[in-house]
């Protein structure tokens, strides 16, 4: 089977319209995780990470300059904003600000269709939404690959999401903004390759542990995490191999191992962060069996109990069944390569 090519977003310049603009875009699922800061001002990461952006759950962000308001305004799903979240996005828009000479308040709008902190990527969806939508609304014309770089800076899996399909996130070298600079993500072209990604929402309340915090103790804490980086980067070269072979289970098998090891880092860490729950065991356990059936199913675990099985299409109805199985009343959504962010045109407002 061939997939078109998925280009990455226009530049932010190019469909700006008064004082505003609206930017869709969906999150990504690393198969290649990124966990660790190097610098946490800039969000350099430690290893590069490899994703795949989904066809579900997009975040829709409007952002509106507001010269006479005394202050930003951030609604999340219709409520106000408040603390961490709220935080982050008026930093993010201090930082375009900076970038655009600019002084104007904002007034951001967030809808996202996927619950927030749950482990769903939905900050790699919100960042890149919003990278997007306040580069073009503060007039700033930067490319996807510089957008990509704005976009770490909200939350470092956010530079992924610019892209449609699949995406590398480069870690980059040096410090300060050498680092900056070579840290960013870029699509990469997979022309024989369209899996199904089978989500298990085993649970959708925000994470007990934000990802930020939990990467930070592992960092500083965990004995086994730098093992885990230097393998990832042996993962990461036979996972761009797997892909351009469209080997799904060479693609499983490595995106399944660096995950676990991603949790086992955790679970070293001290105190430990565990993000897997007694569900998530069970849905592992399914996914065993699965395989064991002579179904190639692979599991994958970010920084929440949630699990998503990468399948072959023509599989993805009896995994999700098994999955259903694994974890009774659990919700299972079937997703597949998505696009990247892009602007909405004046008319679709
Ligand atoms: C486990 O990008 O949410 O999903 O950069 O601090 O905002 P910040 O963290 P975030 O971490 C995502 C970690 C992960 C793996 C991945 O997506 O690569």
């Amino acid at each position: 089977m061939s997939v078109d090519h998925q280009p990455g977003p226009a530049g932010s310049g190019e469909r700006a319209f008064e004082h505003g603009a609206t930017a869709v875009a969906h999150p990504n699922i690393a198969l290649i995780k990124y966990w660790g800061k190097r610098d946490e001002r800039l969000m350099i990461p430690y290893v590069d990470s490899l994703s795949l952006t989904l066809d579900v759950f997009p975040t829709t962000t409007t952002v509106r300059l507001s010269p006479g308001a005394p202050a930003d305004s951030v609604t999340l799903d219709g409520s106000p904003a408040e603390g961490e979240p709220r935080r982050r996005v008026i930093a993010f828009l201090d930082l375009v600000r900076e970038l655009a000479g600019r002084t104007e308040p904002a007034v951001v709008d967030t809808r996202n269709s996927v619950p927030t902190g749950a482990g769903l990527a939905s900050s790699a969806s919100g960042f890149a939404a919003l990278a997007l939508a306040s580069a073009a609304a503060y007039g700033l014309d930067l490319d996807p690959t510089a957008l990509s770089r704005l976009a770490r800076r909200g939350s470092a899996s956010a530079s992924r999401s610019l892209f449609g399909g699949f995406a590398i996130c480069h870690a980059g070298r040096g410090t300060g903004a050498a680092a900056d600079l070579g840290s960013y993500a870029e699509p990469v072209s997979v022309p024989d390759f369209d899996p199904a990604l089978v989500i298990a929402l085993v649970d959708a309340g925000p994470k007990a542990v934000s990802s930020r915090a939990a990467m930070r103790r592992t960092v500083e804490t965990s004995p086994l995490y730098r093992s885990w980086a230097t393998s990832s980067e042996a993962d990461l070269s036979q996972m761009r191999a797997a892909l351009q072979r469209g080997d799904l289970d060479a693609v499983g098998e490595i995106a399944e191992r660096n995950a676990l090891g991603m949790h086992a880092t955790m679970l070293a860490a001290r105190p430990a962060v565990r993000y897997l729950s007694p569900a998530t065991v069970a849905v592992l356990d399914g996914v065993l069996q699965l395989r064991a059936d002579g179904v190639p199913a692979y599991a994958t675990m970010d920084a929440g109990p949630n699990v998503k099985v990468l399948c072959h299409p023509a599989d993805a109805a009896r995994v999700a069944e098994a999955v259903r199985v694994a974890t009774p009343g659990c919700s299972v959504v079937t997703a597949r390569r998505g696009p990247g962010a892009r602007l909405r045109t004046g008319a679709e407002q």
